[in-house]
């Protein structure tokens, strides 16, 4: 086969990228169609990748068709897939199919979100976005915020933010406040902003995982008693571990009353504001100072998309605007928003995109049926442990996360050790994938069922696979399914 010529112009011939185009389109179309068939988790050890990939600087091109099987098989044939109806792992990633395509025209028109001079209609798409979900969040007219990679930027984010305001940048002998099952981003974020470990007052959770007020109000006062400086309470709306809920209404009174920041991660659990049903436990979110939700897990978009929003927008642009000589052109454009004054980012994608076309094209209805569907998963996944002699659920269904244990009736160690040694068995299975954490130091195996394309049928599969890999490892108590 001849090698095609290829130039500095870094462009392909028109049959080939006609041919190129409708491969990816077809592998897409492919991946939706029968993902529920494959194995959910395909991994492989680094040596043997390494091997697969370590060919040298590719000076010479490669064949189309060479670089689509490994692409194929290398690359996308060996990972986790976050959409598969039987992945309850960590938070997955739904996704939809509407918001692929989006990303990709986001991708092929190569938008950058960074200024109204070089994208008006992104950036128009951006705000109403931005605004659905302030209005659906119950924040008030004139907060607003952007789009971010994740749960963890927009923490970073927000947490700048009220170091700007509350300490205007001063972080000596200052102290921020949150429950210890706050998600790791925290401490990572807090780390960035110069706060040093000794800085946060982790606070034990009460016995439903959540931040007491009275272990808040003793730190708080302990704290201005020896002369530190308070100033900023991070609150779960859906903790990574269990889905629980701190009290976020009292939060608010009380960091108000405190002249604290109340910032809520909702990275996940935020999205539950879509079903009235939930609406009791999220009491107070539009009270907050500053809120993560991230439509990359509960909002169902593809990687990367988490969001900040902030009660007053030009507190966001007070922390992170700096004005740079060559944006003149931008900023005589002054009546307009530029992405790029409230964030660290200054060239910015349009994530925006696949949010507003997937919630254009399916409406909001629908997912409020996927949330809704979510949670009432978790719920029957709990019935169906409840009725098997196999399990102890540590931790009731709540907001799609419900959590367990085996009862493998050995010491707590044991069964530790047997629920580890589980969880990889089932990985390696491949029909459906889930993970486990530690939950006032045991381990416990987690269902987190938010696929809104996952059927009960998925839950009792898993369950009655998990109990037959559990059922090699140690003999089990018989079981008895609803
Ligand atoms: C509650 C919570 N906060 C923050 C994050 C971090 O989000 P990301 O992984 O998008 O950075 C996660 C991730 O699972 C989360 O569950």
């Amino acid at each position: 086969m001849t090698r095609p010529t290829r130039d500095g112009s870094l462009q392909l011939s028109s049959t080939e990228t006609e041919q190129l185009g409708r491969e990816v389109l077809d592998m897409l179309l492919a991946h939706v169609r029968d993902v529920r068939q494959r194995p959910v988790t395909t991994t492989l050890p680094g040596s043997q990748l390494a091997e697969r990939f370590d060919l040298g600087l590719p000076e010479e091109p490669t064949p189309i068709p060479a670089v689509m099987e490994q692409v194929r098989n290398d690359v996308f044939g060996t990972i986790m897939h976050q959409d598969h109806p039987r992945c309850f792992s960590f938070i997955p990633g739904p996704s939809n199919f509407v918001s692929v395509l989006a990303d990709a025209l986001a991708s092929g028109f190569n938008v950058i979100c960074s200024d109204w001079l070089e994208a008006a209609g992104p950036g128009q798409v951006e705000l109403v976005t931005l605004d659905w979900l302030r209005q659906l969040c119950g924040l008030p007219a004139g907060a607003g915020g952007l789009f971010v990679s994740g749960g963890s930027m927009a923490n970073l984010t927000a947490m700048g933010v009220a170091r700007h305001r509350k300490l205007q940048d001063d972080v000596s002998r200052a102290v921020i406040y949150c429950s210890d099952q706050t998600h790791s981003s925290v401490s990572r974020g807090l780390r960035v902003l110069g706060f040093a470990p000794e800085q946060t007052r982790v606070i034990p959770s009460d016995e439903e995982y959540r931040l007491p007020l009275s272990g808040l109000e003793a730190e708080v006062a302990r704290d201005r008693a020896a002369g530190r400086r308070p100033f900023c309470v991070i609150a779960n709306v859906g903790t990574t571990n269990t889905g629980a809920v701190d009290p976020l209404d009292d939060l608010a009174v009380f960091c108000r009353a405190q002249d604290l920041w109340l910032h809520a991660d909702g990275a996940y659990g935020a999205a539950a504001v879509l079903c009235p049903q939930a609406l009791d436990a999220l009491r107070g979110l539009g009270e907050v100072d500053s809120l993560t939700i991230d439509p990359h897990k509960w909002l169902f978009q593809p990687y990367e998309m988490g969001c900040v929003l902030v009660r007053n927008l030009d507190w966001l642009r007070e922390a992170y605007h700096v004005r740079a000589e060559y944006l003149n052109e931008v900023h005589d454009m002054s009546q307009e928003v530029h992405f790029c004054d409230y964030v660290i980012q200054l060239t910015r994608g349009f994530r925006a995109f696949k949010l507003w076309m997937s919630l254009k094209i399916f409406g909001l209805r629908a997912f409020r049926e996927a949330v809704e569907r979510g949670i009432r998963l978790a719920e029957f996944a709990e019935s169906q442990l409840r009725a098997s002699s196999c399990w102890q659920v540590t931790t009731p269904a709540q907001l799609g996360i419900v959590t367990f244990r085996l009862r493998a009736g050995g010491a707590p160690a044991e069964d530790d050790h047997l629920t580890h040694k589980l969880v990889r068995a089932l990985l390696q299975d491949g029909y459906a994938s889930i993970t486990s954490t530690r939950l006032r130091g045991r381990f416990v195996l987690r269902l987190c069922t938010i696929n809104p394309r996952t059927t009960e049928a998925d839950i009792r599969g898993t369950l009655a696979r998990l109990e037959e890999l559990a059922a090699r490892l140690a003999p089990l108590p018989r079981r008895d399914l609803a």
